[in-house]
This record gives C-alpha cells, sequence and structure tokens, in this order.
C-alpha cells in the first residue's frame, strides 16, 4: 500500500461516515417530524438504556421531587428552539452565547445536572452511542410517567446539535406575559396547532413558577392599579402572600397547580375553569372560545387528556430541524461541550496512519506490512459502531 493510500481511505472512511447528503447546512429549513428515527434504534447498542435513565431520574426525584417538573420542561425548552439537539445544555464558547442565559431559562431552566449523571452512566454502559438529546426526551417521558402521567412512544437516533443561540431561544421560546395568538403562532410555526397549545399547556398540572413571572396579575395588571379581575379572589389573596409587591419575592416559588403540585392529572384544567389558574398565558386559555372548549372538555375527562397529551408529547419529542449536525449523525461526547467521539476518533485514526508511515519510512519499510496493521484497517471499516443498528425488532424499551 502506497504511502498516499494512508490518507486517502481513511480521509473517505471520514468523510463518507459522515453521511452528508448536502454541504450545506439548512439552516432556515422546515421543521420534520420522524427525521430519521427508529423505534429499535438502541435496542442492540444499548438494551439496557431505559432502565438506566428511569434510574437517574428516580434517584433524583428521591430528594428532590421537583425535578420531574424540571426534566419535561428543559426538554421542551430543547425542542422548541429549532428542534430537539440537545443544544439547551450546551455552556456558551468563544462562538457562541447558548440558550442556557436566554431570558426565559437563566435561573430558571434546571436539571442539568441530572441530564450530566445520567449521560455519564450511559457512557459506561454504551460508550459513544447514545446522543445526549435522546437522553433528555427519555428523562422527560420517565419524569411524566413518574408523576402519574401517561406513557407514550418514543422513536430514537436524534443528533446532538454543536451550536446554540441565546437569540433563537429568547425569540422562540413563549412567554408567560404574551397574548395567546403569539404563543399559537409559535407553536404552528413548529408544525404544532392550537390544541397541542392548550395539552401541552396540561404540563403545568406539575411544578412551580417564580413571582415574577406572574405577579402583575397580583398588584398591578396591565397598568389598572388593580389585580387580575380573572384570578378568583381566595386563590389571589393566597398568592399575594406567597409574592409580597416587592423585589424581594421576584424568586419565590408558587406552585403551577396548587391542588395537586406533584400529581400529574387534569386538575391544571378544572383551576383554569374555576378562575385560578397561575400564569396569565394559563388563564388566557379559558378566554378564547375555541381553546376553552378544549380545556372544559379536559377539566371533566382525564381520560381524554392524558391521550391526547401523550400524542402531542410524541409530536413535541420529534421536532427536528435538519442542520449539517443531524444529518452527519454525531452523538456529543460530553454534555456541555461540544466534543463530538466522531470527530476524536478521526482525529485518533488519521494520526495512527501517520505514525504508521513515519514509522515504516524510518525502517525502510513498505514492502511488509505489519499484520497488526492489516487487522486495524478492518476495525476501521467497522469504525462508527456508534452508528447503532438501523433496524430491529422490539420496542423502544
Ligand atoms: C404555552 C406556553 C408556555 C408558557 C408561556 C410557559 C411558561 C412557563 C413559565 C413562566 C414557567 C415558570 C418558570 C419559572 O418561574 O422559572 C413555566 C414552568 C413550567 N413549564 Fe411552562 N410554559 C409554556 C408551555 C409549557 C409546555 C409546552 C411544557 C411542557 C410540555 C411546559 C412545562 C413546564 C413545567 C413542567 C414547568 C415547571 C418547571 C419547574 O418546576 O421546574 N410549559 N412555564
Amino acid at each position: 500500500m502506497s504511502l498516499s493510500s494512508y490518507f486517502t481511505i481513511p480521509l473517505f472512511l471520514c468523510l463518507s461516515s459522515l453521511h452528508l447528503v448536502s454541504p450545506f447546512p439548512s439552516f432556515g429549513g422546515q421543521i420534520d417530524y420522524d427525521y430519521n428515527y427508529n423505534y429499535n434504534y438502541y435496542e442492540r447498542s444499548c438494551p439496557r438504556l431505559r432502565m438506566i435513565v428511569q434510574n437517574g431520574v428516580w434517584a433524583a426525584f428521591k430528594t428532590d421531587t421537583r425535578i420531574a417538573a424540571s426534566l419535561l420542561r428543559l426538554h421542551f425548552h430543547d425542542c422548541f428552539v429549532n428542534g430537539c439537539d440537545a443544544s439547551i445544555l450546551l455552556d456558551d464558547t468563544i462562538d457562541f452565547r447558548g440558550e442556557k442565559n436566554a431570558f426565559p431559562n437563566r435561573n430558571s431552566a434546571r436539571g442539568y445536572e441530572v441530564i450530566d449523571s445520567i449521560k455519564a452512566d450511559v457512557e459506561q454502559a454504551c460508550p459513544s452511542t447514545v446522543s445526549c438529546v435522546d437522553i433528555l426526551t427519555l428523562a422527560a417521558r420517565e419524569s411524566v410517567i413518574l408523576s402519574g402521567g401517561p406513557y407514550y412512544p418514543l422513536s430514537f437516533g436524534r443528533k446532538d446539535g454543536f451550536t446554540a443561540s441565546e437569540k433563537a431561544a429568547n425569540e422562540q421560546l413563549p412567554s408567560p406575559i404574551e397574548p395567546l395568538e403569539n404563543i399559537t403562532a409559535k407553536f404552528t410555526s413548529k408544525g404544532l396547532d392550537m390544541k397541542d397549545v392548550v395539552v401541552l399547556s396540561g404540563a403545568h398540572t406539575i411544578g412551580f413558577a417564580q413571582c415574577f413571572t406572574f405577579k402583575r396579575r397580583l398588584f398591578d395588571f396591565k397598568g389598572t392599579g388593580k389585580p387580575d379581575p380573572t384570578l378568583e379572589s381566595s386563590a389571589l389573596a393566597n398568592l399575594q402572600g406567597m409574592c409580597p409587591n416587592k423585589d424581594a419575592s421576584n424568586r419565590n416559588l408558587a406552585p403551577l397547580d396548587s391542588a395537586s403540585t406533584y400529581r400529574f392529572d387534569n386538575a391544571y384544567y378544572v383551576n383554569l375553569v374555576n378562575g385560578t389558574g397561575l400564569l396569565e398565558s394559563d388563564q388566557a386559555l379559558m378566554r378564547d372560545p375555541k381553546t376553552s372548549a378544549i380545556v372544559t372538555a379536559y377539566s371533566s375527562n382525564s381520560y381524554l387528556f392524558s391521550a391526547d397529551f401523550a400524542s402531542s408529547m410524541t409530536k413535541l419529542s420529534n421536532l427536528v430541524f435538519p442542520t449539517i449536525n443531524n444529518i452527519a449523525q454525531v452523538v456529543r461526547f460530553h454534555v456541555h461541550e461540544q466534543t463530538s467521539p466522531n470527530l476524536f476518533s478521526y482525529f485518533v485514526i488519521i494520526a495512527f496512519f501517520l505514525l504508521m508511515s513515519l514509522h515504516r519510512l524510518a525502517c525502510g519499510g513498505g514492502r511488509h506490512p505489519s499484520p497488526g496493521f492489516e487487522g486495524d484497517s478492518d476495525d476501521l471499516g467497522g469504525h462508527g459502531s456508534h452508528d447503532f443498528p438501523k433496524t430491529g425488532g422490539g420496542s423502544d424499551d
């Protein structure tokens, strides 16, 4: 084998294993559902995945019951900004300011360390195999189930993003004080619809909100100097006690569903019917006749809510924005950093070939290739063992 082929073969392997269909990232493209996903993706490459994630969520839940809500929200905030790609987990770099510090996430999004710890366990069991985004997606589902909510089917094979944008997060995530029409428009721009807005808002059946996110309802609603007239009077008094009209109370917490804060049930909708919804954006669902009809239906039929929540969560979990990252089939090595095991492996492979070439030149070789090298080149062909089986016969779990 000539010296040049030592370089051309690995280079060819590197490029071909990237599966690039286009040299240009398709930023600005339409969000797709089920982009190359597979229900059995990890069946052979990481069969214990669901159990590992379940254990991680349960362990965290034992000491912090709120974590279920926080992981569910973390997943929503990841998927809603340019698709599910675990970009919310990325720390800022010199190249970009990430989503972590965007206004809706800073001092608000929680659960990062739980994903870190689950990723570490998953890496031990199945090195360089499972994407951070698939872990986050699974952790959110386990959180829902652990809180008493429905199971929903998930397919896997999401690719980790290698960039994140604070600006995109600020622009795309819904605000609790923006009009319902704006919120609905944000959802429809992702291929979700008005029913998804109503049913996914039902996630506010668990978890907490900081006082500053709804405080204007309590004291000076839209500059009237009075509380929000749609807020039921005893709930108002209660919330005024939790969130006194001083800046010092801004970070105090109030339950999003005071009737059953940690239980995933339909009480959130009963609260809305009774005028005790916490966020302005929650209670606004009662103002529009179309959304209020759905709220009323869920308030009286918890099975309907569970079934609809499950199917909307599957939709949310499949939001993918096709970028160069998810076309290139990459799994992030570290939760917070951009490091990809693929890129690292490519570097190691090229360095290996370079060293072998130098070694052979130094030893006057070239006529007797080492048997070890021949063997390794086969391994190279199989490089990308973290490109998992594409087919299989079982369920996603
Ligand atoms: C429809 C528009 C939505 C708005 C305006 C909104 C807004 C908010 C706000 C302001 C908070 C409190 C954050 C804080 O105080 O730090 C919150 C909490 C939460 N949100 Fe939403 N949200 C929306 C939709 C969703 C969706 C679709 C989900 C999940 C599918 C979700 C899940 C949660 C959860 C579980 C919490 C509690 C988190 C915790 O306790 O750590 N939200 N949301």
